[in-house]
């Protein structure tokens, strides 16, 4: 029996910068969704990779004195550093700058082309330079970016227009008929209220090579080069290799999960649903939009020069510490606050109070009772001793743990595992099992050793795709039939202004 696929996506970022923070956040979240679907037996593909054309990397590469070609081949290897850092398992990571990407947007772009999509025009109107994006004069009245507030530029040029307007009752009436198409729900709403109170203008898809060389030439007008973010887009087929490889898109396509953050929900829930369907491709199965990290009141970005550098964070507290941060703070879908503060908070609560306590204890005392080797459970007797909190929640753990996922509610699935670590820690507590040791309550007590082995073995298991090496230690202390004692995994931190 052939698997089941999961293909699930993060944007491909901007190289004129390293990853911070925000980025990491998308791309944890993936891994984790990824790891977890393949413990359950999917098929997955985990693609990221790298947005590469455009005018803020070439000017982020004239600022380094270099070719646009050498800066972007400069830190492509550092992109892949940290993510190794931060134990990111992509199957896949595409370049926008390689060859099997160009050729799939060109075979797009000559598509639409002859199909008509695309046409020739003249484009006249304001242009945000950093932004990348046109705005109409009623949309910049005082000639400012309305994104980023920096002065526009007055342009008129002769460019390719993509017929966007046509499609637009087609998409309404999609969004409608799926309503998991894009989520959460609030952002759904946006989405379809702005379809259905604004004009879809067509889009402007290319670029004069004059005025901006570094992008992929239009195979129809040499004199262009595509712009950004219709280039940007095919990467979600290029990477299944659009058009040839149909094996590959049949696996993959439209099973699409794609993780983004709600700065680029239009480009990815209005152009890229229409750019697929007038490529005759089904639009993917679903877009999420999560929020931003800030730091107080401001988003986390480099143009607002605020950035966490993830890696500083991991030096201090370890990768699996941040991956559990940024999971459990906040819901996917809202905006959140970065401070060390509350990852402290987290840290000593959470981790070193519940789940590092738990470990310490059960290992010392099979080690104390047992001489290390851990009792088998048997389930009769299981029923009779254990925890009544306990059972149930050990039996039904990884249904509920899979159901959260499928709804990406990676809180509720954290707060399932934690339920369990919980009942354990009071199970410990109402046992008292120096009693029952006291006593020669013998029976008791290898029932109690055994129900905490077998409970941190599921506890590890459903915490690996969110802390894989905290997992893996678990298991080398507890995966097997005698346990092997370590030092505790979360040692508290005192000293809350680090
Ligand atoms: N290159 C485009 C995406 C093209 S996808 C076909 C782009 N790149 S980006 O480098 O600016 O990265 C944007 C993504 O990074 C956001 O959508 C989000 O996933 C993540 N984040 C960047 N800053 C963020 C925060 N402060 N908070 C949370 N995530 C944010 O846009």
């Amino acid at each position: 029996m052939s698997k089941k696929a999961f293909y699930v996506t993060t944007p491909i970022y901007y190289v004129n910068g390293l990853p911070h923070i925000g980025h990491s956040y998308t791309t944890i979240a993936a891994d984790c969704l990824a790891r977890h679907k393949r413990q359950n037996g999917f098929q997955v593909l985990f693609l990221t990779g790298t947005d590469e054309h455009g005018q803020k990397v070439l000017k982020a590469a004239q600022e380094k004195g270099k070719t646009a070609q050498e800066f972007v081949d400069g830190i492509i290897p550092r992109f892949k550093e940290a993510w190794a850092k931060l134990n990111i398992s992509y199957d896949d990571f595409i370049r926008t700058t390689e060859p099997r990407h160009v050729h799939s947007v060109q075979h797009v772009l000559d598509r639409l082309h002859k199909r008509g999509d695309i046409y020739e025009g003249v484009y006249e109107g304001l242009y945000c330079v950093p932004c990348e994006v046109f705005w109409t004069d009623a949309q910049a009245p005082d000639r400012v970016c309305p994104d980023c507030r920096r002065p526009v530029e007055r342009i008129k040029e002769t460019n390719y227009f993509f017929r966007m307007s046509a499609y637009q009752p087609w998409l309404i009436a999609h969004i409608e008929a799926h309503p998991d198409f894009i989520r959460p729900e609030s952002r759904r709403n946006e989405v379809l209220s702005f379809l259905r109170n604004n004009e879809l203008g067509d889009l402007c898809v290319s670029r004069p090579k004059a005025r901006l060389a570094w992008g992929i030439p239009l195979p129809f007008s040499p004199d262009h080069v595509t712009y950004v973010w219709f280039d940007a887009l095919v990467n979600y087929i290029s990477a299944l290799g659009y058009p040839e490889d149909k094996k590959k898109m049949d696996a993959f396509w439209p099973q699409a999960l794609h993780l983004i953050g709600k700065d680029i929900l239009r480009q990815h829930a209005v152009f890229w649903p229409i750019m697929l369907h007038a490529l005759d491709l089904e639009p993917p199965r679903m877009i999420f939009a999560h929020g931003w990290w800030q730091v107080g009141e401001e988003k986390m970005s480099k143009s607002r020069g605020n950035v966490v550098d993830p890696l500083a964070v991991i030096d201090d507290f370890g990768i699996d510490v941040l991956r559990y941060f940024l999971l459990r703070e906040v819901p996917f879908g809202l905006d959140g606050v970065f401070s060390r503060a509350s990852l402290i908070k987290r840290f000593n609560g959470d981790l070193a109070n519940d789940l590092g306590n738990l470990v310490y204890r059960s290992v010392t005392m099979i080690e104390k009772y047992f001489a290390g080797s851990v009792p088998a459970l048997r389930e009769s007797d299981a029923d009779a001793y254990a925890g009544e909190n306990i059972l149930p929640r050990l039996r039904t753990l990884s249904a509920d743990v899979a159901g959260h996922f499928d709804d990406l509610d990676f809180i509720a699935a954290l707060e399932a595992i934690w339920a369990l670590v919980n009942a354990c820690n009071k199970y410990v507590e109402e046992t008292k099992p120096w009693n029952l040791n006291k006593e020669g309550r013998s029976k008791e007590l290898a029932v109690f050793c055994a129900v905490l082995g077998v409970s941190l073995r599921a506890v590890a298991r459903e915490l690996t795709p969110f802390m894989p090496d905290t997992a893996a230690k678990i298991l080398e202390q507890v995966g097997g039939a005698t346990v092997k004692k370590a030092a505790p995994l979360f040692p508290r931190i005192e000293d809350e202004q680090r």
